[in-house]
Parts: structure tokens; sequence; C-alpha cells
């Protein structure tokens, strides 16, 4: 045997016997040694092309055995020897009788089945040393197409292997459950974790699709989502900004986090996604939110307590105000029950000496007296009214319009001019009628009482919306504006800047309107002369 056949060995029925049939042939003309000729130059050719055919094979160094029909051996090439005991001369002997190094009970039933025109099929076998080998069994067939046997290859996946056992002590080490995919979409490999949390069997999940792992709901978008991730994969969290949710075999859902990490493992393309249950994440989120809700509760119910608190304090203070009013009123009717007295007694004694003038006007003095102190009581008892509820919806300007009627008389005698300036579609408000009333007169006498102190006399009553949506009714008057001495006592009690006045008007009317949660404010004008001005809350609409 030729030095380059060692070990490779492919009988070629066309090798040495066909020259010398032809030399010998009793033909020997000149054509015959031109068909010579040319045949040893194409058996040349072949010997030389076997022997390159032998050189790759030898050089490439990979387990080769082919098998002709009855699965006896034709050929094999040296590497077969990390997987089989075989030498030259096992040539033509059965298959089945040689001692194999590497563990694969199926190895001649697929044969077999190759043979039988099943397609080629492959099987990752473990060989001697811990190599593993992808064992792949493909028939060849006659130019004519029928088959002839079939040859088995081994090509050493030793190094995937490796890589994959890596890639698996990782998963398994991995506290999440995680699941390798590949570029179909489909559960190559899971850890334990991930089998124990999602019920299933390595079996049951190795192969199926991942969305497998997810609710029905998202499994159609998850699918476009994956060709999507494949087009330019990337090692990003899935679904950002989303909750995602899995499903258990047993169907319980649960909220989680995924991490994809796209990857190669030896010329293998996968991705690795890192599930993370995040149920407890999701409550702790929900008991803050659940905590946020309580505490703005606790706020609400703090913020009305303490509303109640600044009624009570406001009322405490309106109380003090009263103690503080009631000294006042003592002395106010103390005054004039005094001065009734006092003309009283020289009254009598102008009587017993029969001087009747003199008694008569000491008398009508005690009944001006009497009438101040009738006075202050029946304003006395207007506050009282005060905090009684008496209130229904009212028309602003049909208010103001009733007021000034009652006070355009008195005007006119005084050579006041009034003016009406009423604002249309004004909502109405929910007031005391009698009490805003007065209130509206109280402003009213004043600005009459203003104006009466200089030429110019005119008093204008405009109804509006205020800047903060409040109905305002405003006063302005052309009198000589509020003396600044007194403008920051304006509304207490028995502060008045009249002869004959008594300072309770401004006092008890801001009293009305806050009750009315309203505002009574005033402004000296730049043009001269004041503004009051009455606001009061729109009534609620729905
Ligand atoms: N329109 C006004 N222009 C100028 N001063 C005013 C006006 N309204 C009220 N005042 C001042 O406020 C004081 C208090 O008014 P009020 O409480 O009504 O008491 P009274 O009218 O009895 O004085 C008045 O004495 C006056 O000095
Ligand atoms: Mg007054």
């Amino acid at each position: 045997m030729p030095a380059s056949h060692r070990g490779i060995l492919i009988p070629l029925t066309l090798a040495a016997p066909l020259p010398e049939r032809v030399r010998r042939s009793s033909l020997a003309d000149q054509d015959l040694s031109v068909v010579n000729a040319r045949l040893e130059s194409r058996v040349e050719a072949l010997e030389a092309a076997r022997e390159n055919l032998d050189d790759l094979l030898n050089a490439a160094g990979i387990p080769i055995l082919a098998l002709d029909m009855n699965l006896n051996i034709r050929w094999f090439t040296p590497a077969i020897e990390a997987l089989i005991e075989l030498t030259p001369s096992d040539i033509g002997q059965p298959a089945a009788g040689f001692a194999r190094k590497f563990d694969d009970a199926r190895f001649l039933d697929d044969a077999r089945a190759v043979l039988q025109g099943h397609p080629p099929l492959e099987q990752e076998v473990q060989g001697e040393g811990n190599r593993w080998y992808m064992r792949r069994t493909v028939p060849i067939h006659t130019r004519d197409g029928y088959a002839s046997g079939l040859v088995t290859t081994f090509v050493d996946t030793t190094r995937r292997h490796e890589a994959f056992d890596e890639l698996h002590r990782i998963l398994e080490a991995a506290p999440d459950p995680t699941v390798v995919i590949d570029i179909s979409g489909r559960i190559e490999r899971a850890n334990a974790e991930l089998l124990r949390v999602f019920g299933y069997s390595a079996k049951e999940l190795i192969g199926r699709p991942v969305e497998t792992l997810m609710p029905e709901r998202f499994r159609r978008k998850h699918r476009t989502n994956v060709r999507g991730f494949f087009a330019s994969p990337q090692a990003r969290p899935m679904g950002e900004g989303l909750t995602l949710f899995a499903i258990t075999k047993d169907g319980r859902e649960f909220p989680i986090d995924v991490k994809l990490s796209p990857t190669h493992i030896d010329e293998h393309f996968v991705t690795i996604g890192a599930i993370r249950d995040i149920t407890k994440q999701k409550g702790l989120e929900d008991r803050l939110h659940g905590n946020q809700r309580i505490l703005e509760r606790r706020v609400a119910e703090r913020t009305v307590e303490l509303q109640r608190l600044q009624t009570e304090l406001h009322r405490a203070m309106r109380l003090a105000e009263l103690g503080e009013l009631t000294t006042g009123i003592a002395h106010e009717i103390t005054q004039p029950l005094t001065a009734i007295r006092s003309y009283m007694e020289a009254c009598q004694t102008l009587l017993a000496m029969d001087d009747f003038a003199s008694a008569k006007d000491l008398g009508r003095k005690a009944l001006d007296q009497a009438r101040r102190a009738i006075d202050i009581i029946q304003n006395i008892r207007a506050m009282a009214v005060a905090t009684e509820n008496r209130r229904s919806a009212q028309d602003i300007n049909g208010l103001v319009n009733d007021a000034t009627l009652l006070m355009i008389a008195g005007a006119r005698d005084r050579q006041i001019e009034m003016e009406l300036s009423p604002a249309p579609g004004l909502p109405l408000v929910v007031a005391d009628r009698v009490q805003i009333q007065q209130v509206l007169l109280n402003v009213l006498r004043n600005a009459i009482d203003s104006v009466s102190e200089v030429s110019r006399r005119r008093i204008m009553v405009e109804t509006r919306r205020g800047n903060d949506s409040m109905v305002e009714i405003a006063v302005v008057d052309t009198g000589p504006g509020v003396p600044a001495e007194i403008a920051q006592r304006l509304f207490q009690p028995f502060v008045t800047t009249k002869a004959g006045g008594m300072g309770i008007g401004l006092s008890l009317s801001r009293s009305i309107i806050e009750a009315h949660d309203g505002r009574l404010t005033f402004a000296n004008r730049h043009s001269g002369g004041t503004e009051f001005i009455i606001a009061l809350p729109p009534a609620e609409t729905g």
C-alpha cells in the first residue's frame, strides 16, 4: 500500500487493473495507445486527487466513518481512533463488532434509519477524555440516485460544550429565574430556579417559545418585540416603564422585571433573560401609596379640625370683643342715664320753683338722652341677631336696589347725587338679606355723612365680580377720605370722628360680613373720597 494511503482506505475500482487490461488488449494500434495515454493521465489525475483528498482528511483530523448498505465498514479517517478501535484490516467488517469509545446507544439505529431514507440525523455524543462530538449521519448515493451507504462524521463540540457548561454554571448560580433563548425566541435552557418558580420540568419547557412564561394577553405583542430585539440586540431591561407579568404553569400571575443580555456562545447566538419577581417591591410600592393616602386623609382631617378650632377661636375672640363691647356699652349707656338723672333732679327743683320753661327745656334734653340710650340698645340687639341664621340665595343687584331706595330721598334732601351701576349676570350669594341690607345702609349712611362735608356730593354704588371671583358691592363717595389717625381702628367698636357718632356701624358690619365668609374693606381713592367694598362668596353651583 502506498505511503499516502495509510489510514484512509477508499477502494477505487478504477485503479490499478484498467491500464493493464488496456495494455493486454489485442487491438494494439495507434488509436488504442492514444486512448491508453489518455486513460493513464486520467488515472494519474485521479490518484493525485485521491492523495489530495487523503491529505485533506488527515489534516482536518475529523473522525469520519463510512459504512456500506450492510453497515460494514468501508473506510475511515485516522482520527476515528479517538472514538472506535479500528485498524485498516477491519475494513469490510460489521460496524457493530467494534469497541466504541463513545457513549451513544442510538448509533446503529440512526444509521439504519438513514439508510432507510430518513434525512440526516444528528446526535451529540461524549467520547474519551470528556470530549464531545456532534455525530452526524448522512446517506451517500450513487450517481443514479441509489443509496450506497452512509458517512458518519464526528465534529468536536467540546469547546461549545464547555462554553455551555460555563453558561450552565452561571445560570445555576444566578439567584433569579433565568432562561436562555435562541434567535427564534425559543427556550434553550432554563435554570433550576426558573423551573422551581414556574413549576415546569426542563422537558416541558425546553424548545417552547419564551411567551409560554407570559400571560396570554401579552404574548402576541411580545412576539413582535422579540423580532425587533433580534434585529438589533442590545443588553437592556425588557419593556421599560411597563409592569410586566409572568405566569406559572398553574396560572399564577406575578409582576416581574426582566433583564435581557444577548451573547455569543461559541458562534451560537443566544439571549439570556433574567427574570425578577417584584411582587414584594410592588407590595412595598402599593403600601407606600396606601400610606400616602392615609397621610393625605389625616392631613385632611387635621385641616378640618384646625378649621373648627379656628372658628372657635374666632368666636372666642368675638366673645372677648363682645366683653369689650359690653364694657363700652355700659359706659355709653351710663352716660345718657347719668345725664337723664341730673336733668330730672334739676327738673324737680325747677318745677318746685314753678320755673316751667326751664323745666320743659331740661325735660327735652332728658328725652334726647333717653333716645340715645335706646339707639345704643337697638344696635346691640342688631349685633345679637347677626349670629342667627336666616340665609338664602340672594340676587345682589336686587338687594342693593332695595337698600339704596331707602336712602335716595334723604340723599336728595342733602343735594347728593346717587348713581347705581349693577353688573349683569352676577352669581347669587347665600346671605341673610336683612343683615346685608343693614351693612349696606351703615356704609351708605357713612358715605352720606362724608360727602355732606364737601361741595361735590356724589355717591356711586357698583356691583361687580372681584378678581378672586367674589361678588362685590362697592360704595364710592367724593368725601374727604378716612382720617389717617383712625384708619387702623376703623372697624373697632366706638371708634368715631363724628360729634353724635357711636362708632358701632362698621364694627357691626364687619362682624356680619365675616359671618358670611366675606370681607369688608376700604381704600382711600387717589382722586379723593373713599371706596368701601363688601365682598361675598358666590353661592356654590351644582
Ligand atoms: N365714607 C367714609 N368717609 C370717611 N370716613 C368714614 C367713612 N365711613 C366711615 N368713616 C369713618 O369711620 C368712622 C366709624 O364709622 P362707623 O363705625 O360707621 O361709626 P360712626 O358712623 O358712628 O362714626 C367714622 O366716624 C368716620 O370717621
Ligand atoms: Mg356710621
